[in-house]
């Protein structure tokens, strides 16, 4: 559990470490101690920074200059030897975030189908851009090149799955990488680091562990790190661009906070509406980007809709992540439960209610989910991203109310429309691709398909990923051209 891995080899470390305690209390309420990882210090960062700097700038056909095929057999050796290991991997996400069983499954299923269809995507976006094209009497091989030296980082929420959909794309397209894993959901990392160190050469897979403001800051001032890929809080990723001396020659790939509305129209089919919203504002208690952290209901069907939501939201089962069809588990982050506390109590003390069972109930590192009603503007929750088990619930007469939120918030990642009039729906579309990256139709907001373009406008992401698009983001087109002479002294 002490080990981290720079320069193509597993180091173990001596110096000062970090435990790790579960979100999850046994029968003495106590947290259960999981582990520990090393707290690396500013030595190390600068050692995986020269690592990663000369496996990437030294040595004629190594890793970026590699046919591409040989950096596919890479990443599908590291593939098969990361399958080996899922139990161990799942069971330590499971323990570490408190994700339900069969969702750290789906997590850890899910980034091998990404690894594997991006390989798929990288075999047909090389041979569209290899060919050469001849044009003026010029003859050109256009080819994707990587970026440089790319420091990856993923979320708490998606430890292994959303680090792995900017480190794979990075690796494949030829740069040589950095990551830190997220501080909860950091020993999952642990099984895979041989699997790293066997199937990527020397130096082009570089692994810290420890604080983030000791470890990231000296690297961003270097001004060495060419690429920063980082899913999180925005706050932070602005920071650490603030850091990086030039920072127009930093490409940042961001995904980062999102506070996705969901707008039921009067005509909805309310057991659809329902459904969606529920599980769009509840899974993994809330804790996904994508979550729908807002609901606009229309005042004529508010009363129903209600009724129905809550019905739903007290019949969620909470419990521990192995139970069966369990949906409320433990909060990993230790002060969350304050902080969505202080939440419900700002939005109660300015009018609104608590309007479902036990709503709002803390146990241990439980919550269970807290439906508020009716939210306004002056409330905190109208505004700040909750990531957590609380449901702000408003009315609205005139569409142009959710409008004006989606207009005036800070963030821009997805909405939800339910409703059935395709001539209301189609005029709102057009005005809220303006406002939002991706709008959904009768259905929640969510990421996946991962094959589809997953980005934001606002504080909400710079660039995109998925699939195909985040090979695009980690490379850059480049070309040689040849100039046909003969021709001009024929
Ligand atoms: O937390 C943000 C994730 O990208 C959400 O992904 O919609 O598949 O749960 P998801």
């Amino acid at each position: 559990q002490d080990e981290y891995l720079i320069d193509g080899s597993i180091k173990h470390w001596k110096g000062q470490k970090q435990d790790v305690y579960s979100p999850i209390c046994l029968k003495d309420g106590k947290q259960v101690k999981l582990g520990t990882y090393p707290k690396l210090t500013q030595n190390e960062a600068h050692q995986a920074l020269d690592s990663a700097m000369n496996a990437y700038n030294h040595g004629m056909g190594q890793w970026p200059q590699m046919k591409v095929e040989e950096r596919i057999k890479a990443v599908e050796k590291f593939t098969f030897k990361m399958i080996e290991k899922r139990e161990e991997v799942v069971n330590l996400l499971m323990w570490e975030i408190g994700k339900s069983l069969k969702d750290s499954q789906k997590e850890f299923d899910r980034t091998v189908d990404y690894i594997k269809d991006t390989i798929e995507a990288l075999k047909n976006l090389d041979r569209k851009n290899s060919q050469l094209e001849i044009e003026s009497g010029i003859l050109a091989q256009v080819k994707r090149s990587p970026l440089g030296v790319t420091l990856c980082m993923g979320p708490f929420n998606y430890p292994l799955n959303e680090t792995f959909t900017t480190l794979i794309p990075a690796l494949i397209m030829g740069n040589a990488v950095i990551f830190k894993p997220p501080k909860f959901g950091v020993l999952l990392h642990r099984p895979l680091l041989e699997a790293f160190r066997d199937s990527f050469p020397k130096g082009i897979v570089n692994t810290l562990y420890g604080s983030g403001e000791e470890l990231l800051t000296p690297l961003m001032k270097s001004g060495k790190i060419d690429v920063l890929a980082f899913i999180g809080s925005s706050k932070v990723a602005s920071t650490m661009e603030h850091h990086h001396p030039k920072p127009n020659r930093l490409r940042s790939v961001l995904s980062l906070e999102a506070k996705n509305a969901a707008i039921v129209m009067p005509d909805a089919n309310l057991e659809v509406a329902v459904n969606e919203c529920v599980t769009g504002s509840l899974s993994y208690n809330g804790q996904r980007c994508t979550a729908l952290k807002i609901l606009f209901v229309h005042e004529n069907i508010v009363g129903s809709f209600l009724e129905q939501f809550n019905a739903k939201v007290d019949a969620i089962k909470y419990g521990m992540p192995w139970d069966k069809d369990v949906q409320i588990t433990p909060l990993p982050e230790s002060n969350k439960t304050t902080y969505l506390k202080d939440l419900i109590d700002d939005a109660t003390s300015k009018g609104a209610k608590i309007v479902n069972k036990d709503g709002g109930t803390i146990k241990n590192t439980f919550m269970f989910p807290a439906v508020l009603y009716p939210v306004n503007k002056d409330m905190k929750v109208y505004h700040e991203e909750q990531f957590g088990p609380v449901v702000p619930i408003l009315t609205y007469k005139d569409i142009h109310e959710p409008m004006q939120y989606l207009m005036e918030s800070n963030y821009g990642q997805q909405v939800s429309i339910f409703g059935n009039n395709s001539d209301e729906i189609a005029k709102m579309i057009d005005s809220f691709v303006n406002q939002v990256s991706r709008v959904n139709i009768n259905a929640q907001c969510q990421r996946g398909p991962d094959i589809f373009p997953f980005t934001g406008r606002k504080d909400s992401a710079q660039s995109t990923l998925s699939v195909g698009d985040a090979l695009r983001a980690f490379s850059i087109r480049s070309m040689v051209a040849i100039k046909n002479n003969s021709e001009n002294k024929e």
